[in-house]
């Protein structure tokens, strides 16, 4: 292979100077640590996208790095989850572990280790800094008066706590806010408190908590100099952190409450009976949980970093960098790096903590434990290929802490006409004249030189964009190179060419020098697709290894035949995505299964033997109502959906139900029926559904709606 003059680029890192290194850096990159009580959502995948591009874009420049995750095992809502499935809390987390895998294998997510937060490893760390930190007089104990579930037996946190709002008086708001009038108040504020656990009036009592001493002056003024430092952080991201740290009027910043009273899942603190960590400090403190088990795993070692983890952790070159959500600036730009700085080394403050915005899908926005709109592992089940959302994802994130859409037209649009039309269309047309007209081999007429300097040029200036975290920029730089690659291409007509042996030279450079492209254009995406830069690596190029960055600039000099590296996507993949959450079949999980109500072909939980029982309380959170089926008609582009105007007797709503194969609409009309009408609304691909309809299937084909006894009228409550 030819190599490029030009070889070695300066490299810039954010906020150091400018300086040419061949130094490997060491990095150490996380990304939040996942809730333990549920499967990813679309959010998750997103982060994990814009993390791992970063981190392969890094490694492949030579860099070592150590990407690990965690669950976020901790904390009163798991506790309380798995209690309702009659399970423990280990039980639990262990479940949700072990469904991570399927995820982060299908959408190639390259963590080298994935660990939980509630681990040996974890309670060490977390006692430990917290050691430190009395040690240097950052902790003290105050008494704090809280609301008490004496039925239940425990404090409750605010969101288990509803009541009248103070203000305007709607029944049954959270005990922080009301979602009416978006007052904020204390949970003491509410008129007639209850506790959602129970139903019980709840109580006041005192407790004594222990508090990490944030409006200390010497962690104030550590906070100032550390986000000021040039580059640390995002410009926003730090101007948001520096508002909160002088906090409005006289107030500055709060100390923070850091234990919990038993019962709670979590890590006990030392000599401090039945209390607890509260789980946003040992959270944070996961990350280093989990970077010690790779360490002790000896994954690490196998990834070529031979010091022990303290070793490595005090090493002045190493960069601790977090990827997290906007939600979580807060903890990690004051909480973090405070109780990191003052728990002394080996601990180093994050040299980055670099914050992305949510995803929203069609413009509407997700919730953050419920996810909406597309469910990733429907995505995978659907055989939708992995490459075409990282690629999207990819082509929408840039540096700031925008939201990003995911639009499904757009998404078709983009993947087909850039990743198909664009990028695979070069290989696939010049790789076979190459193959039939001259055995696989590449030649160049003219400057090769001069080409590949070209080509480490553009190397160079996509390099920028992805250390800068600009990947949409690096994105349409790549497309705009591809544009003039096919260009330059059909330019020069090699279906003419081809005809006439006296052009077999024209035609071979002309090729050639498309290829050259193509495996540009290869090296410089594979952050974003490693599978398909893989097999074009190996079976196109015929390498044993996976790209590098450097390979940018070496021109090949031959190729294999040409093998299919990437379909268009059919918009009816999207179809069925967006109609998952409504109507996927009915499931059939035992030969014996009885027949069952489900949710319009929804519920397949229902029919699984073995779920968990639940107590009368937990089914009346249910809120089933008669509805009158005023108006059904079919969905444009949907196989399976109907659309169906509810009456409920307070007014109507729209629910789009998986009800097609078995209602003509015509005969739905005026039908009484059942509708759960508290379920929250979902963002679907035609609209958003207001509730869900009941209806049965079994073993043998067929749908049935339910349906009360005559009598009944729209809004009545089903107990
Ligand atoms: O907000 C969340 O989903 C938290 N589980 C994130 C924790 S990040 C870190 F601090 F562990
Ligand atoms: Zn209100």
């Amino acid at each position: 292979m030819r190599r490029a003059a030009a070889g070695a680029q300066p490299e810039r890192r954010p906020g150091k100077l400018c300086t040419l290194r061949r130094m490997t850096r060491k990095i150490f990159v996380t990304t939040a640590l996942p809730y333990a009580n549920g499967p990813f959502h679309i959010g998750h995948i997103m982060e994990y996208i814009q993390a791992d591009i970063w981190v392969r874009f890094q490694r492949m420049q030579g860099h070592a790095l150590h990407f690990v995750c965690a669950d976020d095992a901790h904390g009163a809502p798991i506790m309380l989850k798995a209690e309702s499935e009659g399970i423990t809390p280990q039980q639990l987390i262990a479940r949700i572990a072990a469904g991570r895998q399927r995820y982060l294998q299908g959408f190639h997510i390259s963590f080298d280790h994935w660990h939980s937060t509630d681990s040996p490893e974890n309670t060490q760390l977390s006692q430990d800094v917290y050691a430190r930190l009395k040690s240097a007089g950052l902790i003290y104990r105050k008494s704090v008066e809280q609301f008490f579930d004496p039925l239940k037996g425990m404090f409750l946190p605010d969101r288990y706590i509803k009541g009248e709002c103070p203000n305007c008086h709607s029944a049954d708001q959270y005990g922080d806010a009301c979602e009416v009038c978006s007052t904020v108040y204390a949970p003491t504020d509410l008129i007639n408190p209850y506790s959602t656990l129970s139903g019980a009036k709840p109580v006041l009592r005192t407790s004594e908590h222990f508090f990490f001493r944030l409006s200390d002056p010497k962690c104030v003024a550590f906070l100032k100099e550390w986000l000021d430092a040039p580059g640390r952080l995002q410009a926003q991201v730090a101007n948001k952190a520096r508002e909160w740290l002088s906090g409005s009027g006289e107030q500055g910043l709060s100390d923070w409450d850091i234990s919990r009273e038993e019962p709670y899942f979590g890590i006990p603190i030392p000599d401090a009976p039945g209390k607890y960590f509260y789980v946003w400090l040992d959270a944070p403190i996961g990350y280093l949980a989990a970077l010690k088990s790779y360490f002790e795993s000896g994954k690490a070692r196998a990834n070529g970093e031979q010091r022990t983890f303290a070793e490595f952790l005090a090493a002045p070159d190493t960069e601790q960098l977090h990827f997290i959500g906007k939600d979580i600036i807060y903890f990690h730009t004051l909480f973090w790096p405070a109780m990191l700085k003052f728990a002394g080394p080996p601990y180093r403050v994050p040299d980055h903590v670099y914050a992305h915005g949510f995803i929203t899908v069609s413009g509407e926005k997700m919730s953050k434990s419920r996810g909406t709109g597309i469910s990733p592992l429907r995505y995978l089940e659907l055989g939708m290929n992995a490459e075409w959302l990282r690629y999207y994802i990819g082509a929408k994130l840039n540096a700031s802490v925008e939201d990003i859409d995911f639009n499904p037209d757009d998404f078709v649009a983009r993947v087909n006409s850039d990743l198909v039309g664009k990028y695979v269309n070069i290989a696939s047309r010049a790789a076979n004249f190459i193959t039939r007209n001259f055995g696989g081999e590449l030649r160049y007429s003219g400057d090769t030189e001069q080409l590949a300097a070209l080509a480490a040029a553009h190397a160079y200036q996509i390099q920028q964009a992805y250390e800068n975290r600009e990947f949409g920029k690096a994105l349409r730089d790549i497309m705009a190179l591809a544009d003039r690659i096919n260009h330059d291409f059909d330019a020069r007509q090699p279906w003419v060419l081809a005809k006439d042996p006296a052009k077999s030279a024209d035609l071979q450079d002309v090729c050639s020098r498309a290829l050259h492209g193509f495996k540009l254009l290869t090296v410089l995406l594979t952050p974003v697709l490693p599978e398909v830069a893989a097999r074009v690596a190996q079976q196109l190029f015929g390498l044993t290894r996976e790209f590098r960055w450097s390979d940018a600039a070496v021109l090949p000099e031959r190729i294999n035949p040409y093998r299919h590296l990437l379909t268009r996507v059919d918009p009816k993949q999207l179809d069925a995505l967006f109609e998952s959450d409504a109507a996927p079949a009915p499931a059939r999980t035992a030969a014996a299964a009885p027949a069952n109500v489900t949710s319009a072909g929804v519920l397949s939980a229902g029919d699984a033997p073995g779920q968990p029982e639940i107590s009368i309380d937990e089914f009346r959170k249910i809120d089933l109502r008669v509805a009158r089926i005023v108006q059904a008609e079919a969905v444009a582009g949907a196989d399976k959906l109907l659309k169906l105007t509810l009456d409920l007797g307070n007014g109507t709503r729209t629910v789009f139900a998986g009800i097609k194969s078995a209602y003509d609409p015509g005969t739905l009309q005026g039908r009484l029926t059942v509708v759960v009408a508290n379920l929250a609304p979902r963002k679907m691909k035609f609209g958003v559904s207001q509730g869900m309809i009941l209806a049965a299937s079994g073993q043998t084909p067929g749908l049935f709606l339910l349906a009360p006894d005559s009598g009944a009228t729209p809004g009545m409550r089903i107990s």
